[in-house]
């Protein structure tokens, strides 16, 4: 079986890098047409796996952060993914906390708990001056996620062709 390295440790949460078998587990998330509301479209199982493979391979090798499998420490059961990713925010490159949790979990803390870990990494061992969220404005849930993890709302832009909210937070002290 393929290693798969733990990036972050919460109470009830690892996250860890996604390997070619999370297809299925992964599916149940990305491939929910409620999950996916806010997005064109629920993913294909081959669009998950297309997704699984970008995040291994061009976000971790090459930025050397992603988002990472959110996996339940009791059980070592997938059910999400929350990481970080880099996305171009009208022309400036911005790191991402992005977050997705299977349906039947939702409103039990999982995805803020995963989010303030990675905002945590993102200003310790990235050192990024900034950290943001990209949410439509009726994703309400996904709003007071970033709202609990300590961002307010930037500047509202048209990404991917639709209206999102920029919540960003900075780091709080830029030169340590
Ligand atoms: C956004 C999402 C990841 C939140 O996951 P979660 O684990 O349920 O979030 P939490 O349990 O940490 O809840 C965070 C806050 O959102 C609220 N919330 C969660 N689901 C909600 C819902 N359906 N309606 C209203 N509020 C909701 C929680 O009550 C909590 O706020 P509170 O502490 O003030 O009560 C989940 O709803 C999801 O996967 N949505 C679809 C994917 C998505 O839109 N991702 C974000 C893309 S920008």
């Amino acid at each position: 079986m393929q290693e798969r390295r733990v990036i972050l440790e919460t109470s009830r949460l690892q996250l860890r890098e996604f390997v070619p078998e999370d297809i299925d587990a992964l599916a149940k998330v990305l491939s929910d047409p409620i999950t996916m509301q806010h997005y064109p479209a629920p993913y294909s199982r081959q669009e998950v796996a297309n997704w699984i493979e970008r995040n291994r391979r061009r976000r971790h090798q090459k930025d050397g952060y992603s988002l990472w499998a959110m996996v339940l420490k009791f059980s070592g059961e997938l059910i999400g993914d929350c990481g970080l990713a880099i996305q171009n925010v009208e022309g400036q490159n911005e790191i991402e906390i992005g977050y997705h949790v299977r349906r039947d979990l939702w409103k039990q803390g999982f995805a803020t708990e995963a989010a303030r870990a990675c905002r945590d990494y993102g200003f310790a061992q990235l050192k990024a001056p900034r950290l943001i969220s990209l949410i439509r404005p009726e994703n309400i849930p996904s709003r007071r996620v970033a709202e609990k993890n300590g961002m307010t709302i930037w500047k509202e832009i048209i990404w991917a062709a639709l209206p999102h909210f920029v919540y960003g937070i900075q780091r709080e002290n830029p030169a340590s």
